[in-house]
């Protein structure tokens, strides 16, 4: 393989997991973060935030020299031909993406180049943000050094961001030149994965897409577990039976309490406002948005139908963080549901295994337990938000005698109704 001297600027979830990767791959790869403290945490060989194996990544590229950390822009510029730009890209008041990160790192690049660069759209931008990118690097290029864009969105999920990297179903690379394409061919040599070379608006549309098409999937099956509920079906078997048609495909058609994570709400806002600006009212995006909004709702009903009132009444929750093995709360659809539940009057008490610390940050008017059985204890009903491995196994004859009212609502659909219904349980999940 062709070793290449790679600058990624932001050390975020999708930076330093693409950084690490692309050193663990044989690259030479310099981090860059302007906080200072958090390249402090990273050269201690400790990861600000919880995603399985990259400590084990990060440690080991440290160790063997290929995984630099720094936090001048400059100092990565000068070391490196491949600059990839994965810095924030937050949703703004108005929904769509705050761009200013990625044009001070466009403008920082273009005074520090000296010799030829591509400049990398690793952040979800946009389409067209690429032409920004060129137009600003041209603008502070003040010695006129030859460089070319690319866009080469992320795929990674949450909780296996690793692998996503490093076994991908595709990696998508947007290039407007065949020295880019060349170049950027010998970054991803190593990945085993079709490499699907397009050029930088349709890779930038490829991302958003994709993304808005995974989030219709799972507000497609919510809807129908509305339906399911109403009609007496099992969403289950629904999803099991359209799966089976290879046009459909089983995954994400799992109903539950609706989408969350730092990805689909915020692109599917961002996507929506991008369309408009280019003149199309996206209305099938606003709908997908809407029934997700409208699960949650629905959960907090189903949990005040069974109580008559929820002023006043002690609720129990397990999970926060908006799916498993994360840490990350980020658009959590338990940030709305408890929110819903307080503001009722009621009381809450939660446990999540990895996400408290960053939940504390949010949720700051409930009690946080060390354990699920200490959230059941004198509850007058149960909510499952979050398909942690763990609550799958709790003992539920123990998790009944402490429970108040044995009342488990769960908004994943981890328990069998008919087991629950045979131990006594009054228990609603989603569709069945
Ligand atoms: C997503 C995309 O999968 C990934 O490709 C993109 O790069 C980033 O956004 P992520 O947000 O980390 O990844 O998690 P994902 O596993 O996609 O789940 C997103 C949300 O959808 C979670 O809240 C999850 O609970 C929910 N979900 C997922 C469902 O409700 N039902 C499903 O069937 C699948």
């Amino acid at each position: 393989m062709k070793t290449i001297n790679i600058g990624m600027i932001g050390t975020g979830y999708v930076g330093l997991t693409s950084g690490a990767c692309l050193a663990h791959i044989g690259h030479n790869v310099i981090c860059v973060d302007n906080d200072e403290a958090k390249i402090k945490t990273l050269l201690r060989g400790e990861i600000p935030f919880y995603e399985p194996k990259l400590d084990q990544i990060v440690k080991e590229n440290v160790q063997n020299g290929r995984l630099k950390f720094t936090t001048k822009i400059s100092e990565a510029v000068k070391a490196s031909t491949v600059l990839f730009i994965a810095v924030g890209t937050p949703p703004k008041e108005t929904g769509e993406p705050d761009l200013s990160y990625v044009e001070n790192v466009a403008k920082e690049i273009g005074e520090a180049m000296t010799d030829y660069k591509i400049i990398v759209e690793k952040s979800t931008v946009p389409v067209k943000t690429g032409e920004w990118v060129h137009e600003t690097i041209t603008r502070y290029n003040k010695r006129n050094i030859p460089f070319d864009v690319a866009s080469n969105p992320e795929f990674l999920r949450e909780g296996s961001a690793v692998g996503d990297f490093l076994e991908p179903d595709r990696v998508v690379v947007g290039v407007e030149s065949e020295k880019a394409k060349q170049i950027m061919l010998d970054v991803y040599a190593p990945i085993n994965g079709p490499v699907l070379v397009t050029d930088i608006k349709s890779a930038e549309l490829i991302k958003h897409a994709s993304n808005a098409f995974l989030s219709t999937k799972i507000s497609f099956i919510n809807a129908i577990s509305i339906i399911c509920e109403l009609s007496g079906a099992s969403v289950e078997k629904v999803a099991e039976g359209m799966g089976l048609d290879k046009r459909i495909g089983p995954s994400f058609l799992q109903a539950g309490v609706g989408y969350g994570g730092f990805c689909f709400p915020k692109d599917i806002m961002a996507f929506i406002r991008i369309a408009y600006e280019l003149g199309y009212d996206y209305r099938l995006l606003k709908e997908v948005e809407r029934i997700n909004e409208e699960q949650k709702d629905r959960f907090v009903k189903k949990i005040e139908g069974l109580l008559w009132n929820l002023r006043e009444k002690q609720i129990g929750v397990l999970g926060l963080a908006f799916k498993p093995n994360t840490d990350d709360m980020r658009f959590a659809p338990s940030i709305d549901i408890i929110a819903k539940l307080t503001a009722a009057g009621a009381k809450v008490k939660a446990y999540d295994p990895h996400s408290m610390d960053n939940a504390k940050k949010i949720i700051t008017n409930i009690e946080y337990c060390n354990d699920p059985y200490e959230v059941v204890k004198d509850c007058d009903a149960l909510a499952i938000i979050t398909e942690w491995e763990e609550f799958k196994k709790l003992d539920l004859t123990k998790i009944k005698s402490l429970l108040k009212l044995p009342i488990v609502v769960d908004g994943r659909n981890i328990y069998d109704p008919k087991t629950m219904e045979q131990m006594g349980f009054i228990y609603r999940s989603i569709g069945r």
